[in-house]
């Protein structure tokens, strides 16, 4: 329990223009400050902070409170959790009050385990590092395997006593109480006694992305096969192996400078990794890799290498893992180590710079990995060989995006020797067969058309060295075809289609996403279309064209009459375009999502440059949440983008 002295402290120190101020871009209006509210969508501020009276108050959803309200509701904080966070803000020591039983059980029982997790790794730490048990038995037990202190001390590696019940006696003495101690299994019970899971172990407290500890892993010291190597915590209320990733609390700000993520299989190999110098790393501990977990790995970056030792088990079973990160439109990376050796024992035997050089040498994309490993059992056989290449073309066909697909398309065909146009039929077969499943009246009118006219997916022309393609095409749309009408479902779950103009779709889209334009003229033409949307009617072509700005009139001329159509071959999720109208709605929606995603990778380059030179927590912690929260807002896009062609 913080104690009131401190919590007041807090209240009084935090300032909550500044703590708002982290999130909200704020502009003094008279003696308030004003801005666009941060929980409901809108396009002018009603969103009120008060630096008098310490408060905020939207006026237009009605959301009102002092600082640590709003850290709170913005990011999901229990009230312990924002006032933490205000102190680490503040630098404001935490004085945690003693507590009595009756107070334990006024905590709500999530909050309690938490407690109770943290009490528990403090306790471990304190043997292993002060008493001459723990020192003895388990500190020299990490120093025999070559981790250094500070890697303990960072990952708070502890050790359980080896008597049966030394931490549950201590626990209950605290206060804790006995169904806590049995919800988050660290106490066993049998015949009306608690006993410790964990005795005898040095332990690996396991930790939130935000750095709570919501379990354990002990581990025997030494070999001995009869028992389990590893004992964990149990599922519980706030421990959940399958959502978890250990390591992912100290390798967040690696994995988003580094734009990466290594994967590895255990405790050790993440440590390990650490001590070489290598912090994003996390590990999956254990069993195959899920859906949650990539998830949580997709939150910080979209490029993940699986590190694997080289026993055959573990090759088999990565295939799955491969195919899942794939579906998730992630890039994945192989990296076999030589046989019988982990992450963990290659960084303890081999240099830092060889570790990294050697992670860097041998990663290999999915095509390369499978290859690799399958070409040698198929030996020249050529129905082996057919079989190899589909293994590798249904892999390609789980990628979401078309344009990566083209590529691996291209790869697989130089790698096997075969022709794209061959592999581009296999993996039109498959895509049909997806289709088929998921939209049987689609791939019904697909039928008249033979496979082999199916086109090969577009290449679309990418042009690098310009910075503004984006904006020039969002400008060149809107010229062209703002005051087309197309017909749109405005909610997944209504039936009925709206008419929309182009122009209208387009202004919305991109200030509902806070986009904006950097050359000023694409501004300033924008700036008249929303306008338009504003007084209900959009600007004319001709307004452009013989406007008295030649710098307008110019460009706009330019755009105009630069020769340019709507493909008629787009093949784009698997489904054909055929009518007039629904290829430039998948034009329309196709350059909206190039535009915006251009601009958020911007962004999040840039703050991936400010991590690697944050020196302060609260720096980095600011500039991890302003990361997740542009991340989000790119997975946000391409769902949505894809959504509404899927829509139609
Ligand atoms: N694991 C587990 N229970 C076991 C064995 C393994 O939970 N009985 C999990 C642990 O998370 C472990 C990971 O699987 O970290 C990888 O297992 P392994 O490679 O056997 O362990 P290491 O972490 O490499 O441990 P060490 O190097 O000490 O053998
Ligand atoms: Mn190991």
């Amino acid at each position: 329990m913080i104690s009131r002295d401190t919590i007041d402290t807090i209240i009084q120190t935090a300032r909550v223009e500044e703590v708002i101020g982290d999130f909200v871009s704020l502009r003094r209006r008279g003696v308030n400050l004003l801005g666009l509210c941060p929980f409901h969508n809108e396009k002018t501020p009603s969103f009120t902070v008060s630096p008098a009276k310490g408060i905020y108050k939207c006026f237009g959803c009605g959301k009102a409170g002092n600082s640590v309200n709003f850290i709170m509701e913005h990011e999901h904080f229990s009230y312990p959790e924002a006032l933490k966070y205000l102190a680490r803000k503040y630098n404001i020591e935490i004085e945690e009050k003693e507590q009595t039983p009756e107070q334990i059980q006024e905590l709500n029982e999530k909050e309690s385990l938490y407690n109770l997790s943290d009490f528990a790794r403090q306790y471990f730490a304190t043997i292993l590092n002060e008493t001459s048990e723990g020192k003895s038995i388990g500190l020299s037990y990490f120093r025999e395997r070559g981790m250094r202190d500070d890697l303990v001390k960072k990952f708070q590696l502890g050790f359980s006593p080896g008597k049966w019940d030394t931490f549950s006696d201590h626990a209950t003495q605290h206060g804790y109480k006995k169904e806590y101690l049995l919800k988050t299994g660290l106490s066993i019970e049998k015949e009306n006694r608690l006993y410790d899971r964990f005795h005898g172990r040095v332990m690996f407290p396991i930790h939130t992305a935000s750095g709570r500890v919501i379990g354990f892993g002990g581990r025997i010291l030494g070999n001995d096969k009869s028992f389990a190597k590893y004992v964990n915590s149990p599922e519980s209320e706030i421990y959940s192996k399958s959502k978890t990733l250990y390591g992912i609390y100290f390798a967040k700000n690696a994995i988003i400078s580094k734009d990466s993520c290594l994967l590895v299989e255990g405790y050790t190999d993440v440590i390990s990794m650490h001590q070489a110098g290598i912090e994003n790393v996390v590990a999956s501990s254990g069993t195959s890799l899920t859906q949650d977990q990539i998830r949580m790995i997709q939150r910080f970056t979209p490029n993940i290498s699986i590190l694997y030792d080289g026993d055959p088990a573990g090759i088999k079973a990565s295939f799955r893992g491969i195919d899942m990160i794939v579906e998730h439109g992630m890039n994945v990376k192989i990296v076999l180590f030589p046989d019988g050796e982990d992450p963990d024992s290659f960084a303890r035997k081999h240099h830092p710079t060889e570790v990294t050089s050697f992670i860097s040498d041998n990663a290999v994309n999915f095509i390369l990995f499978k290859t690799r490993l399958l070409l040698g059992e198929t030996q020249g056989d050529p129905i082996k060989k057919a079989a190899l290449i589909k293994e590798i073309v249904n892999t390609i066909g789980l990628i979401p995006d078309p344009i990566s697909r083209s590529l691996y398309v291209r790869e697989c065909s130089a790698i096997m020797t075969i022709s794209e146009q061959v592999l581009q039929n296999e993996l039109n077969k498959i895509l049909r067969n997806k289709l088929r499943k998921s939209s049987p009246e689609l791939d019904k009118a697909m039928e008249e058309i033979p496979p082999e006219l199916i086109p090969a997916e577009p290449q679309l022309e990418i042009d690098p060295d310009s910075p503004e393609y984006q904006e020039k095409e969002i400008i060149r749309l809107l010229l062209l075809y703002g005051k087309e009408i197309i017909n749109l479902k405005l909610s997944k779950t209504e039936d009925e289609e709206t008419p929309v103009q182009v122009a209208d779709f387009v202004v919305n889209d991109l200030i509902n996403d806070k986009m904006d334009f950097e050359n000023e003229v694409y501004k300033t033409i924008f700036g008249e279309y929303v306008k338009g949307a504003e007084s209900d009617e959009m600007p004319d072509r001709d307004f452009f064209l013989s406007n008295s700005d030649p710098g307008i009139s110019g460009v706009a001329i330019n755009l105009v009459f630069t020769p340019y159509e709507l493909s008629p071959n787009w093949l784009k999720n698997n489904i054909m375009i055929t009518t007039e109208e629904t290829r430039l709605l998948m034009h329309v929606t196709l350059s909206l999502h190039a535009f915006k995603a251009r601009k958020l990778d911007k962004m999040m380059t840039e703050i991936r440059k400010k991590l690697e030179t944050a020196t302060t927590a609260e720096e980095q912690f600011a500039l991890q949440q302003s990361y997740v929260k542009l991340k989000n807002q790119s997975v946000h896009i391409n769902r949505d983008g894809l959504g509404r062609i899927i829509q139609r």
